[in-house]
């Protein structure tokens, strides 16, 4: 297991590309499933998560595969397999995806059941909610969703639950039902960017899905669809942490590519905590001119502050002017950082769902341990405002998100090494 041995106190400086979203990319690849045909699939960054996902398409008989110019070829015209693995579904939650549309071309599938991760319980009742709803018959056996249905049958679909939306199990429904007789209507939908990205694509392959973007998505089955191409979204939340980094840093980055359009929320957040942030073309950079100030931050669903970010701003938090509160609406017991970043002197009172961070720490490097994605990326951006040499020790957590990071921090000024264990 490699880890990263970043030595802080560098501002960072420069710019940075962002790359593909990754949380596009797996519902999309999951997606090609839908036609018999040749899809390719452009700016998909390369991730282990995305490998997995690779992989699981290639255990149900598509040919998937990266071209030498990095796109992502998916030829789903023979699917030999309808069973999606446990040994790679329980290597990455995200390919519970292939349930909608596995179900919605072969009218059976047969998914390892995700189970949960780090941060928190991950059910799935939203999932099997809206694919009964359908008409398919559904059960959990020996540790597998069977899911049967070749007749599914459009309805109205309440997809709510007790977090509010739900991203995967809106993107399963909506790829359930591109085939389904009639017309769904999926209300409290996921509206997140990468729900209207997946929506982009299924309409290019002539699916017809609208309201993608709202809580009220409708999709009119349809007989066929045909491959397409199609570039996936740039990664917000790889954006954000690159805007975060710069901010921790006291540095200067210029964010290059960044989807603004959906990030309204970090821009408000990093506002208030006195980050200045300047658009300048394609570019926003990043300005850290005085103190960062505390803050108070809700994660809520899109449009509400991202809870993949949550992490990532309380490290930012800890050098702050200030108390900063943080509270996860969508995931409470997303905090496995926060006994991390206490070991590099960071002062925070977590209260169930609620973490209450005393700014102004002094962070001092130390060996900490890599225990979830974005839990991950905290700790290096800790590291990387901190005295002294932090190690962090299991990033293939960080390789499932973020490609090359370690790389493109070092352009960017940092001292981060990337050591095989
Ligand atoms: C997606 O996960 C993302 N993953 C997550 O990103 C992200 O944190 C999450 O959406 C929320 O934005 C991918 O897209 C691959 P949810 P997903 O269903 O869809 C509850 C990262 O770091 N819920 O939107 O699995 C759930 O427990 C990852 O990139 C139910 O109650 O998350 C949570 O509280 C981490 N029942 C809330 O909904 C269900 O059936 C939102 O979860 C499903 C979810």
């Amino acid at each position: 297991m490699d880890r990263f041995i970043v030595r802080g106190g560098h501002k960072l400086r420069g710019t940075v590309r962002v790359g593909g979203a990754k949380n596009s990319s797996l519902p999309i690849l999951a997606g090609c499933l839908l036609a018999d045909g040749v899809s390719v699939i452009r700016n998909v960054p390369d991730l282990r998560d995305v490998r997995t996902m690779l992989q699981i398409l290639g255990a149900l008989g598509a040919r998937a595969e990266r071209k030498k110019n990095g796109d992502i070829e998916i030829d789903a015209t023979e699917l030999t397999s309808h069973t999606a693995p446990y040994e790679l579904v329980s290597t990455m939650r995200g390919s519970v995806c292939v349930l909608g549309p596995l179900l919605a071309r072969l009218g059976v599938a047969k998914v390892s059941h995700p189970g949960g991760c780090v941060i928190g319980s991950r059910p799935i009742d939203l999932h099997l909610k809206g694919l009964r709803a359908l008409g398919a018959r559904i059960s959990i056996r020996h540790g597998y969703i069977m899911a049967r249905g070749d007749d599914l049958a459009g309805t109205d679909i309440f997809l709510g639950g007790l977090f509010g939306s739900s991203c995967l199990a809106t993107a399963n429904v909506m790829m359930a039902a591109v085939y389904a007789s009639g017309s769904t209507v999926i209300e409290n939908a996921a509206s997140e960017p990468e729900m209207v990205d997946l929506a982009n694509y299924l309409n290019k392959m002539g699916a017809v899905v609208r309201g993608a973007g709202t809580h009220r998505i409708e999709v009119v089955g349809v007989r066929k669809l045909r491959p397409a191409k199609y570039t996936v979204m740039p990664d917000r939340i790889e954006a954000g942490t690159f805007m975060m980094a710069s901010a921790i840093t006291k540095g200067e980055v210029g964010v290059e590519g960044a989807p603004r359009g959906t990030m309204a929320a970090v821009f408000d957040v990093l506002a208030r905590a006195g980050v200045r942030v300047e658009a300048d073309g394609d570019t926003l950079w990043v300005r850290q001119p005085r103190k960062i100030k505390a803050t108070e931050v809700a994660t809520l669903p899109y449009p509400g502050f991202p809870t993949d970010l949550q992490a990532q701003l309380m490290a930012m938090m800890c050098v702050a002017d200030g108390i900063s509160v943080l509270t996860e609406k969508v995931f409470p017991d997303r905090f496995m950082h926060v006994a991390e970043l206490a070991r590099m002197g960071a002062d925070i009172l977590r209260e169930g769902p609620r973490a209450i961070v005393k700014g102004g720490a002094k962070l001092s490097g130390a060996p900490v341990m890599a225990s979830d994605l974005r839990a991950s990326a905290a700790l290096v951006l800790a590291g990387l405002a901190a005295k002294g040499e932090t190690s962090v020790a299991r990033v293939y957590h960080l390789d499932r998100g973020y490609e090359r990071l370690d790389d493109k921090l070092r352009a960017l000024g940092a001292d981060v090494e990337r050591v095989k264990d």
